[in-house]
């Protein structure tokens, strides 16, 4: 029996999470199928009972369900329910689907993988309040960071995010209005700086645009940007004219999917195949960010 996995949420377009996890089950020559199951609003609820059909491993969830999906699971892994978000349910041999999210984990793997940064003791600036500033947030928080400072253009969205870290964690944060330049955008650069908001997103209202937040940046600060397409965003082009190192968002992306790709099949990803599945697929698509 070919075992079933797929993606939901709605629209689809954009995802290019097909491409690079039916590369991941071809390369170990799994029998397994990873399918778009773009669903609507009003049939979530049927779309989830029926992930618990025999042939079904799992599925990941995207933009606009993340959130809604907790209510809908048997059980929500404690990382997913602090994050407050879903990504990927896992079918249990007994038929209960357990709600997992490996965003978080994406984003740190990727950080030490492929930008070879260790936060412990270091400071941190995070540009956005939304699910994706959460995950990488709590990520930080867990893996030892000293500092972080939230910058959204929705001040009261980094302040409230800013304090349930702060409540969950023995971290140090403090939430603040990303724009007007603010004392926050003027003081000293952080080791590390995390692009989660939607600009410079091709495709996006803000394509072309970069944070503006030079006076963050210096030669010593690590620069990511979760937005993948383009590889190079706006950000991440401006941080390295000023000689500090980047990492961009593929890397997230591939980690999560591995992750959630181990949940299903109790296998160990194979991460270069999928990035490089990833980037072929990015090339033929108009794709945009982290929101797989
Ligand atoms: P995700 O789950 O992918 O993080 P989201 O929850 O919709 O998506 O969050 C999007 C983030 O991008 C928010 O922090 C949003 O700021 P607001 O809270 O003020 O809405 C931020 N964002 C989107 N467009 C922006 C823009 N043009 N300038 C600055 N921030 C922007």
């Amino acid at each position: 029996m070919t075992r079933r996995t797929g993606i939901i949420g709605f629209p689809l377009g954009h995802s290019i999470s097909p491409a690079f996890q039916q590369a991941a089950f071809d390369e170990l020559g799994l029998d397994c199928s990873y399918e778009r199951w773009p669903t609507p609003s009003d049939e979530l609820m049927m779309r989830i009972q029926g992930l618990k059909s025999p042939e079904i491993l799992g599925a990941n969830v995207t933009v606009p369900y993340k959130q809604a999906v907790i209510g809908l699971v048997d059980r929500v892994d404690p990382v997913a329910l602090r994050i407050g978000a879903i990504n990927t349910v896992v079918r249990q041999e007994d038929g209960t689907l357990h709600g997992h999210n490996t965003d978080a984990e994406g984003f740190m793997r990727s950080l030490s993988f492929d930008g070879g940064f260790d936060p412990a003791g270091c400071s941190a600036v995070i540009l956005g309040a939304g699910g994706a500033a959460r995950a990488v947030a709590f990520g930080l928080a867990d893996a030892g960071i000293e500092r972080i400072t939230i910058l959204n253009r929705t001040e009261e969205k980094a302040t409230k995010l800013a304090d349930a870290v702060a409540r969950a964690t023995s971290v140090r944060v403090i939430g603040a209005r990303l724009g007007g330049g603010s004392t926050f955008e003027r003081g000293s650069p952080p080791d590390l700086i995390v692009q989660c908001t939607s600009l410079g997103m091709s495709g996006g209202p803000d394509e072309g645009r970069a944070p503006d937040i030079s006076g963050l940046i210096s030669h010593g600060t690590l620069v990511c940007d979760l937005v993948y397409n383009p590889i190079e965003t706006p950000l991440l082009r401006l941080a390295a004219e000023r000689g500090a190192r980047t990492l961009g968002g593929l890397g997230m992306l591939v980690h999560q999917g591995a992750a959630a790709f181990t949940l299903w099949t109790g296998r160990e990803a194979p991460t270069g195949v999928m990035e490089r599945a990833a980037r072929g697929a990015l090339q033929s698509s108009t794709d945009w960010r982290n929101t797989d």
